[in-house]
């Protein structure tokens, strides 16, 4: 598998498996240890996602030394400012039992989070966390972080996928020496996006699928790309796109597609979580 460096020479396996909307415990436990048992070695969690948990027991189960695994989980906006996020962290580490996360991010850009930041900082030279990063900050978001962090973001996890491109962003975490990180992938599954002619013709040339193309587009475009799935022949065709390079001229034809619109919709039940922040409620 290729893996990207970190700014902190950290190296970060460019695929991974998301369990957003996994929350049974056995079948997120089952998916983490059926990917860890195919070859990934990145897993994509969040305080949020209420499975930390049951990330923690797939990785046991797996038998994978968890020094070769990549742990990312991240802080929910209502435990933002440095002493909250400290006790986030803490608790984050009991559920995963991991001993140390590799990856941690501020989940939203609201509420305190230079606060917050201070505490990952923190944690990093405690050595609970080995590097972190932010999730869902715009360009603006990001300047107003850098004028006070001590450490650079090593990451900012965005939704992405081929009709929401993120390319001005793209260009200034590569200015920035930020890796960035696609969640939505796959848009979420979307058919319409899975069934345009561009990836339908591309998979008909190289025996892949359109999923495959597409997590083969993210890692050539630079994003490391963590798509969910529970189903056991997904997790192992999600991950056997390390044998393909898309041309040139197939990566401008995947561009062209590009619609700049987000897909994302917050779901009912993570409105209870979202309205206890009140800069998080225009988000709706
Ligand atoms: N930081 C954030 O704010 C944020 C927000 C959202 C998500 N995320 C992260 O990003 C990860 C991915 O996002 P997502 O899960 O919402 O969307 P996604 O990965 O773009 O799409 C997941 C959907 O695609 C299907 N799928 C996966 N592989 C497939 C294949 N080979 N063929 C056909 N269908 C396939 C899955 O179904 P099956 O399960 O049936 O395979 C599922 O319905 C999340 O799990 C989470 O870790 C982060």
């Amino acid at each position: 598998m290729e893996s990207f460096v970190l700014n902190n020479t950290h190296p970060m396996p460019s695929l991974g498996l998301g369990v957003y909307l996994v929350s049974d415990v056995t079948e997120c436990e089952r998916s983490v240890e059926a990917a860890l048992r195919t070859g990934y070695r990145l897993i994509d969690t969040a305080a949020v996602y209420g499975n930390e948990r049951a990330v923690g027991r797939g990785i046991t189960a797996s038998g994978v030394d968890r020094n070769e695994i990549f742990v990312t989980t991240k802080v929910w906006p209502s435990d933002y400012g440095y002493q909250r996020t400290k006790k986030s962290i803490a608790r984050s580490l009991e559920r995963l039992g991991t001993g140390y996360i590799d990856l941690l991010l501020l989940h939203q850009p609201y509420a305190d989070y230079r606060g917050s930041w201070s505490a990952l900082e923190d944690a990093v030279t405690g050595g609970q966390v080995r590097s972190i990063g932010v999730s869902n900050f715009r360009i603006q978001d990001l300047e107003k972080l850098l004028t006070v962090a001590k450490i650079t973001p090593a990451v900012n996890q965005v939704e992405r996928h081929p009709y929401f491109q993120q390319k001005d962003l793209a260009a200034f975490l590569a200015r920035s020496e930020i890796v960035p990180e696609a969640w939505y992938p796959l848009g979420h599954g979307s058919k319409e996006l899975l069934g345009e002619t561009v990836f339908t013709e591309l998979a008909k040339k190289y025996g892949k699928s359109a999923v495959q193309i597409i997590l083969r587009w993210h890692i050539q475009s630079g994003f490391v790309a963590i798509p969910k799935s529970t189903n056991p022949r997904h997790i192992e065709q999600n991950f056997d796109i390390f044998d393909l390079t898309l041309t040139d001229a197939e990566m401008e034809a995947i561009a062209a597609i590009d619609r700049n619109r987000p897909s994302f919709r917050v779901p009912r039940w993570l409105l209870g979580a979202v309205s206890r922040v009140p800069a998080v409620r225009d988000l709706r």
